[in-house]
């Protein structure tokens, strides 16, 4: 049996520091647990598309996770696909370049214990973008290089809410075309999982014969609009063999935030928008960003 440790959307800022004891907590349970790696899906900030500083301080949070940790961008990283939840900041290169430079991949693949593990970048789907070619590419010589292996995705965005066959555009999945075309190359291979963020509510399925998993969120609770379980919280995943078992882990004192209640009820749109309110920081934090400010 191999364990993963699943945490998406932490949503860290060196300026809007609501969540960072949350941060804290999941960060300090996940390290208790013996794994053989750490994903982060995406949302590691809430202004990544337009702040070095908050890139600085998400790749220094995710530095004092132990053991390899395989980080994914989201919309708060590196901007939305068109046509995105806000115009201002949709994925470009240059979004592209500061998550380079500040986390390093923006996909990868981790082979382990008769699966292999492929993170992508949800955010290129149907961006247009060079790198959305590049990523095609890689992500077909790794399903076809897979042979023989069970085959798990992971990406920030879910492909889709309810079923595959969703026209209507939304900022909660996937578009239509890019995902049939993701789904069609998922079929040559032994595909049998796909974990996603994003929506911030842990939810697990199986839609025709591929199991679906959302994963919560370490930092605000999910909307109404997916009542299924969205308190905050992270997974484990064990893998073995063909049986895969999850479990949420919610350590004590972790708070399932109200995002409306923080933006004031609509007195702020975005939460970047919001007088800054900077988190508590040790000592010790404070000088590995003063030093990887340098
Ligand atoms: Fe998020
Ligand atoms: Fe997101």
């Amino acid at each position: 049996m191999t364990r993963i440790i699943i945490l998406s959307d932490p949503h860290l800022s060196p300026t809007h520091g609501f969540f960072w004891e949350n941060w804290l907590l999941v960060r300090d349970a996940a390290a208790r647990i013996e794994a053989a790696c750490t994903i982060v899906n995406g949302d590691l900030c809430i202004d990544g598309p337009d702040s070095d500083a908050e890139m600085a301080f998400a790749a220094e949070a995710l530095r004092a996770l132990p053991g390899t940790v395989l980080p994914l961008p989201g919309n708060h990283d590196v901007g939305d696909e068109p046509p995105g939840q806000d115009v201002r900041q949709l994925i470009d290169e240059s979004r592209l370049a500061r998550w380079d430079r500040f986390i390093g991949a923006d996909r990868w693949r981790h082979d382990l214990d008769g699966w292999t593990l492929l993170g992508v970048n949800a955010q290129l789907f149907g961006s247009g973008l060079a790198r959305e070619t590049e990523q095609t590419d890689w992500l077909d010589a790794a399903l076809a290089d897979s042979r023989g292996q069970r085959v798990a995705l992971v990406l920030h965005k879910p492909l889709f809410i309810e079923h595959a066959n969703e026209a209507d555009p939304t900022i909660g999945s996937m578009g239509l075309a890019p995902r049939r075309d993701l789904m069609r190359r998922l079929a040559g291979a032994d595909t049998r999982l796909i974990v996603s963020g994003h929506l911030h509510t842990r939810r697990d399925r199986v839609v025709e014969g591929i199991r679906h998993l959302w994963v919560p969120s370490c930092a605000f609770a999910g909307s109404h609009s997916y009542p299924d379980d969205p308190a905050c919280g992270f997974l484990t995943l064990d893998l073995d063999g063909d049986t895969v078992t999850t479990a949420a882990i919610r350590p004590e004192g972790l708070v399932s935030h109200d995002l409306a209640a923080i933006k004031q009820h609509g007195r702020y749109k975005f939460l970047r928008e919001m007088p800054p309110c900077p988190p508590e920081l040790g000592s010790a934090t404070q000088l590995a960003l003063e030093q990887a400010s340098r």
